[in-house]
């Protein structure tokens, strides 16, 4: 799959997006070493708190089907900046894939590719409890 291709489908989950509290749509889509794709919308909630980021919920999509190892994530935003993920949401990615590259798109589809590593340096990860 392009780099093209990815940010799209992250894009196109924004129409699935539950934000009526922010109406910042948000999209996700989370690649596996093995190629599959998992999507993720932001979910909100009447407790703000309780909301999850586009992300995560590609995330715990995976990760409740068996997949933990990822090679790429596209995540699209709702406004003209670049959507870079929230420091709960890259510590979770880090959780599972250190080296990931991160695809941070805007409204019209642009974006900036950069590697976790770059977003999270020094992070407190699995091997830390070793
Ligand atoms: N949001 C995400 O889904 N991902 C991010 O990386 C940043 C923030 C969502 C959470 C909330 O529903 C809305 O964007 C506004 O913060």
């Amino acid at each position: 799959m392009t780099e093209q291709e990815l940010v799209q489908k992250a894009m196109d989950m924004r129409a699935v997006s539950y934000a009526p509290y922010s109406r910042f749509r948000v999209g996700a889509a989370l690649e596996s070493t093995d190629g599959r794709v998992f999507t993720g919308c932001n979910v909100e909630n009447a407790a703000y708190g309780s909301t999850i980021c586009a992300e995560r919920t590609a995330l715990v999509k995976a990760v409740s089907e068996g997949v933990t190892h990822f090679r790429r994530i596209a995540i699209a935003g709702d406004s003209s900046d670049y959507c870079w993920p929230c420091g709960a949401c890259r510590q979770m990615l880090r959780e599972f894939s250190a080296g990931l590259e991160v695809l941070a798109a805007n409204r019209a589809g642009d974006y900036q590719r950069v590697s976790l590593e770059t977003l999270l340096p020094h992070g407190f990860g699995p091997d830390t409890l070793q």
